[in-house]
């Protein structure tokens, strides 16, 4: 009977010890896991409890209920600890989405404090050097023969000058036509000649560029249709002798006029009875 007595007791207290715990976990004033500094894969993110708990009134089983352990630097044992798992929602991720909190892909050294070489490179300052850690092998853009090869290493800015507002830190999430990059888009947003070499520079990008197979079809009211054929005009011009000061590498329709070309633009660059057959010559191109 003693002993029973004892023993609810003991639950009686262990209760009310476990109680107390979790009004104490709610409470403002207790303590948290502090300041939590990660070493793997980078040294260079902070965690602070403090932030978290005290300035933002997060509880704790936001956190600890599955997300994390509360043991410091657990997380970071884990194979996916990294951006992409943040990306897809996990680990900060799960908050840092834009939504509940600034999401991860952006702000990077709100939470990559830690390292100079990081804050460095944040700043755009060149001496990146050994600490940069963008990738080290090559990214292909695209596929087939107009694939693109882009080295991070012959990029040596901050990463913000690219992630996340050119592109998704994440390869294969961008479709780059060169369109886009003559209106200053992707690689275009420096490949201007101003910030760095000029997209006409075909083959500073492209190991081999082959021209469209089929011809391009113009229809015209009143008069015949026009076929343009790369193959034929570059049998004897190089891309950028046309692209992109000429034409646009887009096919459009209705932006040539006659008017224009009878004032040397378009295909009038050359179809001005010097270079080629004149524009007079409609049936050149205009065909029945
Ligand atoms: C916004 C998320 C978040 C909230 C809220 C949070 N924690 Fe944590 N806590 C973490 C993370 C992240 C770690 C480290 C886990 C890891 O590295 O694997 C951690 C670790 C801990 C640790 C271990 C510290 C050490 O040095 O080993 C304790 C203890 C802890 N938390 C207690 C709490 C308590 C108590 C609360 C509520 C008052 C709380 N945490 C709220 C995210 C949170
Ligand atoms: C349960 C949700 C949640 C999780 C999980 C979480 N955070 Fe946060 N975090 C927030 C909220 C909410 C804020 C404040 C809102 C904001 O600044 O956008 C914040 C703010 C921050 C800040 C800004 C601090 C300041 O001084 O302004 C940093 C840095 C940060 N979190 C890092 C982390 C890191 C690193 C992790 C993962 C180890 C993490 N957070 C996990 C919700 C979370
Ligand atoms: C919400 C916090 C948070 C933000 C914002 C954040 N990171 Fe991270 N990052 C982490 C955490 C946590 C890790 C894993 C722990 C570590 O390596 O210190 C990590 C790891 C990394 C790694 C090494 C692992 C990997 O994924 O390759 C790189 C590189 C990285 N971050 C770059 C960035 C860049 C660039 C940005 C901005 C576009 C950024 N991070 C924004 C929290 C953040
Ligand atoms: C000049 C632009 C530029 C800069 C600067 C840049 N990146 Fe990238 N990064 C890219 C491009 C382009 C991709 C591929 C995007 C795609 O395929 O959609 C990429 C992809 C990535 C990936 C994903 C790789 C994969 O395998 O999925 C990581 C990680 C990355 N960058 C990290 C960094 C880090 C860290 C820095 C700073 C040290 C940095 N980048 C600086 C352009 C840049
Ligand atoms: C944030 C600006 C920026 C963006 C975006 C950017 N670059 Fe660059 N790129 C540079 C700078 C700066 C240089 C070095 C100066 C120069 O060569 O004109 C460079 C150099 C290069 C080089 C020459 C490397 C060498 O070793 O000679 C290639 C190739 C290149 N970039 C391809 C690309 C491709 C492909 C993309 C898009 C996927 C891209 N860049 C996006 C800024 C950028
Ligand atoms: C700064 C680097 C860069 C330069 C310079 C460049 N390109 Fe591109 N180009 C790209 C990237 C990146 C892609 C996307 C890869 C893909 O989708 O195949 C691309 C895609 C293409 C494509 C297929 C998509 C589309 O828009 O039809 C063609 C064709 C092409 N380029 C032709 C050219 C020609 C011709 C030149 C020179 C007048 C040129 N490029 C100069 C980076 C460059
Ligand atoms: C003699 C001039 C000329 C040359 C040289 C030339 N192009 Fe074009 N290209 C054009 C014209 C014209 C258009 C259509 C423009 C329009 O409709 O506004 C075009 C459009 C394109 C398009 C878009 C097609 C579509 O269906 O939207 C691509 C891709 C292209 N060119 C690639 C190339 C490549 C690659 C080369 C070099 C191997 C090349 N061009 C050389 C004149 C030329
Ligand atoms: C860079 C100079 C250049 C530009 C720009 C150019 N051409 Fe030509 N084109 C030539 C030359 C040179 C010939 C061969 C001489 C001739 O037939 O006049 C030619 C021949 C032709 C031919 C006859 C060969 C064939 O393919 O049947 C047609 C049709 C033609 N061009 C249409 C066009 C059209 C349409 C445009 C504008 C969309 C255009 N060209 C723009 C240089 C050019
Ligand atoms: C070098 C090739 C070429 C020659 C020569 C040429 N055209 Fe055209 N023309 C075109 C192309 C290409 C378009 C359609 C452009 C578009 O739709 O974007 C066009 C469009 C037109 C249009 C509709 C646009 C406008 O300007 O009103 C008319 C009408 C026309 N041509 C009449 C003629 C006549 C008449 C001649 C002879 C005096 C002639 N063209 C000679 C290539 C040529």
């Amino acid at each position: 009977m003693k002993k029973l007595l004892i023993a609810v007791c003991l639950i009686f207290a262990s209760t009310l010890l476990l109680c107390s715990n979790k009004s104490a976990f709610a409470a403002e004033d207790v303590s948290h896991g502090g300041e939590i500094i990660y070493t793997k894969p980078l040294k260079s993110v902070i965690f602070s409890h403090k932030v978290h708990v005290e300035d933002k009134g997060l509880g704790c089983d936001r956190c600890h209920s599955g997300l994390f352990e509360a043991e410091a630097l657990k997380a970071q044992e884990n194979p996916d600890f990294n951006m992409e798992s943040l990306y897809k929602g996990k680990y900060c991720g799960a908050c840092h989405d834009g939504k509940t909190a600034f999401a991860s892909n952006t702000q990077c050294a709100r939470c990559h404090t830690g390292v100079k070489g990081y804050v460095a490179s944040q700043k755009g300052e060149k001496a990146v050097g050994k600490t940069s850690f963008g990738p080290k092998e090559a990214i292909t853009l695209g596929q087939g023969a107009s694939a693109v090869k882009f080295m991070h290493e012959s990029h040596k800015l901050g990463c913000s000058e690219c992630h996340s507002k050119i592109f998704p830190m994440k390869k294969g999430e961008s479709t780059v036509t060169m369109d886009a990059i003559y209106k200053g888009k992707y690689c275009g947003a420096c490949h201007n000649g101003k910030k760095a070499f000029a997209s006409e520079q075909c083959i500073k990008c492209h190991s081999k560029v082959p021209p469209p197979e089929k011809s391009l079809t113009y229809k015209v009211k009143g008069v015949g249709p026009v076929n343009f054929s790369h193959k034929f005009h570059t049998a004897a011009f190089k891309c950028d002798q046309c692209h992109p000061k000429v034409f646009a590498m887009k096919k459009t329709q209705g932006k040539m006029t006659m008017d224009a070309m009878n004032n040397g633009k378009f295909c009038g660059s050359c179809h001005n009875g010097n270079m080629a057959s004149a524009v007079s010559d409609c049936g050149k191109c205009h065909k029945s």
